[in-house]
């Protein structure tokens, strides 16, 4: 009798291993982001070898789904095929897949949610997420330039900011992800892990979404046109300029109004694409006027960086955009590109200002990886324009932010990946920006 018993069990066990082995479906990728407002929903992104997947959401406390909610993904086939100058080597061309993306609408504010992901057989592990809504102080964690490519910072990094932030619902990042965007694999290191998740998460490309493939043998990086494995990863709000679909847009997150802009790829600071940007931010901000007290602004290239990195930033996109965030009063610019830590005073204009109340504090993270360069001459502590610059290179220093966010002031802390501020600066009340 105990030997049929164990031969049962043995089949069953086999039967089951085959079924696992030979039926699993795949979901990967999965990242939680920002919606146009924060407080009711937020947006389930993934990758998936079926394309009848669903996601089920339910309140934090029920832990065994039993009130759960289905949400439908929009579910599309695609790769890298037929787009310029990709890689046939990456898996992003040769390997098929379902892009998902579902928008979980009607969440109350201000309250924890867990959700999974069901494709056939499989389902997901559980992710957690808060939408915004919180009366009162509330913080939110800011990254730039991971350039993933298995580094031994940036996990680390992520990992002390959310014990720093106290597991904060909101992440940022200013751009370059990765090294080649093309490169299936460097996604992989920075998304399919057990840090870069249980927060809702908003960027805006930087240079290197637009690189397509590792150097040619003629040494240069072929470029994409557009930054088609970024807004095939994130899904974020459909309200941005024309030119820069997915990649430049706004939410509103409790008292704050973030804009993402797209400084496009490695080549290109000025042309149609910037000023169909700048047109359309005038226009954004015209309309949401009143309706937040801050306004933060992600953009890849730093406004008041170093020459010697791009020295085009300083020719085309300060006199263009320096300008536009004076006129609007945007509060904070937060950038990356440089690889070296910079921090300007509040400026007015191109120059600091003299009234306290007024001013944009642009800030270059530097890195948040262990691509580290050393400043110029045009990036002096102490200049005209900079309050603080770090040479990332020599001190081997990865950099993060924690931003404390009240109804009088924003304070930016400036963290290292020891956990050591490096840096602190306070923007005051909003310019007064008084709320409708
Ligand atoms: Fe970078």
């Amino acid at each position: 009798m105990k030997k049929t018993k164990t031969l049962l069990f043995l089949l069953f066990a086999l039967c089951s291993l085959s079924q696992c082995t030979t039926t699993e479906d795949e979901i990967y990728h999965i990242v939680t982001t920002v919606c146009e407002d924060a407080a009711t929903g937020v947006t389930v992104n993934y990758h998936c070898s079926r394309s009848d997947s669903y996601v089920l959401v339910t309140q934090a406390d029920d832990s065994t789904f039993r009130h759960a909610k289905k949400f439908k993904p929009v579910s599309r086939p695609w790769s890298t095929a037929g787009i310029e100058n990709t890689s046939t080597e990456s898996t992003f061309y040769t390997k098929e897949r379902f892009v998902c993306h579902a928008t979980l609408s009607g969440l109350e504010a201000d309250s924890r949610y867990i959700y999974r992901i069901v494709a056939g057989r499989t389902r997901s592990d559980v992710r957690r997420f808060k939408t915004a809504g919180e009366k009162g102080a509330w913080n939110f964690v800011a990254f730039t330039d991971f350039q993933h490519r298995e580094n031994p910072v940036t996990l680390p990094l992520i990992q002390t900011m959310k014990e720093i932030a106290g597991d904060p619902s909101l992440v940022v990042c200013s751009g370059d992800h990765i090294d080649v965007a093309g490169n299936e694999y460097e996604w992989t290191f920075l998304l399919d892990n057990a840090v870069f998740r249980d927060f809702v998460y908003a960027a805006s490309p930087g240079d290197h979404a637009y690189w397509a493939s590792d150097r040619t043998p003629d040494g240069h990086y072929p470029q994409y046109d557009k930054p088609h494995t970024f807004v095939n990863l994130f899904k974020f709000p459909d309200n941005g300029a024309a030119s820069s679909p997915g990649s430049s847009y706004w939410f509103r997150y409790n008292n704050v109004l973030f804009v993402a802009l797209d400084m496009h790829n490695s080549n290109l600071s000025a042309g149609p694409r910037f000023d169909d940007q700048a047109a359309w931010f005038a226009q954004t901000m015209d309309r949401l006027q009143g309706t937040y007290q801050y306004l933060v602004v992600l953009m890849h290239k730093s406004v008041f960086g170093s020459d010697r990195v791009d020295a085009a930033v300083a020719r085309n996109i300060r006199p263009q955009w320096a300008p536009i965030f004076q006129k609007y009063g945007v509060d904070l610019v937060l950038s990356g590109h440089d690889h070296i830590y910079s921090r300007t005073y509040a400026l007015d204009g191109d120059r600091r200002a003299e009234d306290p109340a007024r001013g944009t504090f642009y800030l270059d993270m530097g890195s948040s990886g262990d691509k580290w360069r050393s400043p110029d001459e045009s990036l002096v502590e102490g200049d005209a324009l900079h309050a603080r610059v770090i040479d990332l290179k020599a001190s081997t220093q990865s950099c993060a932010c924690n931003i404390e966010v009240d109804a009088r002031e924003m304070h930016v802390t400036v963290y290292d990946q020891h956990a050591q501020v490096i840096d602190r600066f306070t923007t005051h009340p909003a310019r007064f920006r008084k709320m409708n």
